[in-house]
């Protein structure tokens, strides 16, 4: 990445409220009741390696920037009565599962690691048992966790279930943005985590981190990314801080006039950018960074990188299957959500029933517009030609609304456009998002709900 151009007119312009695009349409689109005879006939028409994701809603403390759908609580029985609950949501899935390869397991949260050493082992036998998920080493099996619900113990005790990649929730390393967002974690503790965690044997480590913070700077910030570099992680993800405190109450409890104007933000992605490109990343796009011997990097040289509900994916994008309070689930061209609340997912559990909640079919037109849209976000072009013939349309025609939307895009170089191909410049590459949007024929509507796109 080498040319940015810091013009407040350009941020202002392309700086809108947009979708990060993990699926399209977006759960926005998802509409309720969703007759569950359509998940059953989703699932049956497919016979792909499924993919599994589980949300694990629990966390300790609040830490007010957070998004995610999460309960905070100092109970560890509440993990008990959850995982109750999502073994019965296994035994609903078990009889239209029959015979299906289940693949790559990825735990997210909230916090998995919330669970003790048990409770992972239980909900690891669950898995085994109701849906002959076996972690032997031939999946990728990864897990979000929280360095301060995580001890030596724990890490070794997931190595031993079978886990072999981490997600390390780092954020910050700066003290005064740490205390003012809720979430103090000292260095030491990522540092040996990260350490063991190779010494134990994962094959991958991600650090989560974010930009847009309250009190970060770039001085600071800078010293941050450096203490990311030296811990040499596999893959780290640069977040947008994504400010919604009419969604999110805690978010209320931040010091607005502590948060860095729109203008430094996008210095602070900026310094991400170039820190972790020159120390050898590649920059996949989004708010994602890899090795280059990383195979998420490989399989985006290699044109394969694909998008799922967890982000940027090596594996599927349309074969995914969510279990737990607000889990999605995308399969052969069907989209569903569970319940977002829990006393909600307990009830529809305790009935016997999937506890899907709404969910939307896609139209045809949404196939066309999620397979330009995937392939503009994992590989910032689309040979206009070969997608013409994949979907037998003509792309000036079948997308003549999108121009004029486009037409800014292109006349600031953000965007290359002619008759063979579309191409995101790298000054682009910041404005994927708002780029994207303008092939999508539901934003009009719900804009407002989406985060800034940087
Ligand atoms: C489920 S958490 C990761 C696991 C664990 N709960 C933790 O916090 O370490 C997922 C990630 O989402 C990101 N995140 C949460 N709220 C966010 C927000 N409002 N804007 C941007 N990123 C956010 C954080 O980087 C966080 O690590
Ligand atoms: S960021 Fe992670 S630990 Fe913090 S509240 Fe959100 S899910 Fe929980």
């Amino acid at each position: 990445m080498t040319s940015f151009r810091w013009d407040p007119e350009l941020i202002a312009r392309y700086n809108i409220n947009g979708p990060r695009y993990t699926s399209y349409p977006t759960a926005l689109a998802l509409t309720s009741p969703f007759a569950h005879d359509r998940v059953i006939s989703a699932l049956a028409a497919d016979d792909r390696t499924l993919s599994v994701y589980i949300h694990l809603p629990f966390c300790h403390k609040l830490c007010y920037y957070c998004g995610c759908n999460k309960v905070i609580t100092r109970h560890q029985g509440k993990a008990d009565t959850y995982l109750d609950a999502l073994e019965n949501e296994m035994k609903l899935y078990k009889p239209l599962l029959r015979g299906r390869r289940l693949g790559p397991l990825h735990l997210g949260g909230g916090t998995p690691t919330f669970l003790t050493e048990e409770q992972l082992t239980r909900l690891m036998d669950m898995l085994r048992e109701h849906l002959g998920l076996v972690a032997n080493g031939e999946h990728e099996i990864s897990i979000e966790i929280d360095p301060r619900s995580c001890s030596l113990e724990k890490l070794k005790h997931l190595r031993t279930l079978g886990f072999n990649r981490v997600s390390y929730g780092v954020q910050d390393f700066d003290q005064t943005v740490q205390i003012a967002i809720n979430r103090v974690q000292d260095d030491e503790m990522i540092e040996t985590l990260v350490q063991k965690s190779r010494e134990f044997g994962f094959e991958s480590i991600n650090l989560d981190l974010i930009y847009g913070l309250p009190h970060q700077h770039p001085e600071s910030f800078q010293r941050s990314l450096d203490k990311v570099v030296a811990l040499n992680p596999d893959r780290i993800s640069l977040f947008s801080y994504a400010h919604l405190p009419a969604r999110f109450a805690a978010q209320r409890k931040l010091d607005k006039g502590a948060l860095p104007s729109p203008e430094m933000k996008l210095q602070l992605l900026e310094m991400g950018i170039r820190t972790f490109t020159a120390a050898g990343y590649q920059f996949i796009g989004m708010d994602h960074f890899a090795r280059a011997d990383d195979e998420l990097a490989k399989v985006q040289r290699e044109g394969k990188l694909q998008r799922n509900f967890q982000g940027y994916t090596t594996h599927g994008s349309d074969a995914l299957l969510g279990l737990g309070v607000s889990s999605i689930s995308q399969i052969n061209g069907v989209i569903w959500q569970n319940e977002k609340d829990l006393p909600d997912y307990y009830q529809a559990i305790e009935a016997n029933k999937l506890p899907v909640v709404k969910g939307v079919g896609l139209t045809h037109d949404d196939r066309i517009r999620a397979d330009l849209i995937a392939e503009v976000i994992c590989h910032f072009k689309l040979d206009i030609k070969k997608f013409e013939s994949k979907w037998s349309l003509t792309f000036n025609q079948y997308f003549a609304e999108s121009f004029p939307r486009l037409a800014p895009f292109v006349e600031d170089g953000l965007v290359l456009l002619n008759e063979r191909e579309l191409v995101v410049t790298e000054l682009g590459r910041l404005w994927v998002r708002s780029i994207c949007s303008t092939f999508d024929a539901y934003l009009l509507d719900g804009q407002q709900s989406y985060s800034k796109v940087v």
